[in-house]
């Protein structure tokens, strides 16, 4: 065939130069090569979307510890990402604040008693009193907290999509994963909200993988190796050992 023109539509991630080279430092610190470095929403997406969903059109939500990742996936490649600086630290620092517990206590209750579930009014929210140590709490309040601060990142969530026709942009919907996603009732109240599909990603089984990665939470940690596995085509010959001498037995199992 013969072509005047050739062009690519391509998406540019940058990063602060500093931080990406403290965080280099800090790895190979601790004794480890780095053979690449991936925005966290593209690995947590590699362990958590199914192929359909890249496809048809998705958005992924990685709800972390001080931040949101999001990456938004359309016609098999990713089209859009962003990073809110909104995670569970702000959901346990609005309970400590609003129960007058210490930001440790609530971090417990949050992870243990943790439920938004909504209340679409057919009967009275029971309201139980949850007891951590010597804390004794109301579920009732509890929830109300978490729901609020929940709703507002919802909102935020959504509102980083580049086209507002989420129909036609994203069919498959909002995918919901990180240690934040572990929060009970999350889908159905963000469902109440955004009026698509929203589910929980939860990294699957994979051989010679303990089950107990087979947490939201574990979503990049999972998705990074995966990565690797399935890209290995562009391993570089100069990147020997290092994270690569704990990751490829792993990879060698995912391979089979
Ligand atoms: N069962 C749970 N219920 C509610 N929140 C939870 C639960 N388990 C973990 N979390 C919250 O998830 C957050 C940590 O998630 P994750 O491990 O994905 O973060 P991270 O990747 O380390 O952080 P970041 O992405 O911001 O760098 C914490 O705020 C924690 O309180
Ligand atoms: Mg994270």
């Amino acid at each position: 065939m013969h072509g005047f023109r050739l062009d690519v539509e391509t998406h540019i991630i940058t990063a602060a130069a500093t931080s990406v080279q403290n965080l280099t430092k800090c790895i190979r610190g601790i004794g480890i090569e780095i053979d690449d470095l991936i925005l966290e929403p593209l690995a947590a997406a590699e362990a958590v979307l199914e192929p359909e969903e890249r496809l048809d059109g998705v958005m992924m939500a990685d709800i972390g510890g001080s931040t949101t990742d999001i990456a938004v996936f359309k016609d098999n490649s990713v089209c859009f990402t962003s990073v809110l600086p909104i995670g569970g630290y702000q959901i346990s620092r609005d309970i400590s604040i609003g129960l007058g517990l210490t930001f440790e206590a609530a971090e417990e209750l949050k992870k243990k008693f943790g439920d938004v579930t909504p209340w679409h009014g057919e009967e009275p929210e029971q309201d139980r009193e949850l007891t951590l140590g010597q804390h004794n709490v109301s579920s009732h309040d509890l929830s109300e907290i978490i729901r609020a601060r929940v709703e507002e990142l919802v909102r935020l969530i959504v509102m980083e999509l580049p086209d507002k026709d989420y129909a036609h942009f994203i069919p498959s919907g909002l995918v919901l994963t990180g240690g934040g996603a572990n929060l009970g009732g999350l889908a159905e109240l963000s469902h109440d909200i955004v009026r698509f599909p929203v589910r929980i990603g939860v990294p699957p089984a994979l051989p010679g993988v303990s089950d107990a990665l087979c947490d939201p939470a574990y979503a990049t940690s999972l998705g990074l190796m995966l990565w690797r596995s399935r890209n290995s085509s562009a391993q570089t010959p100069q990147a020997k050992g290092g994270i690569r001498g704990f990751v490829s037995p792993v990879l060698r199992m995912f391979r089979q």
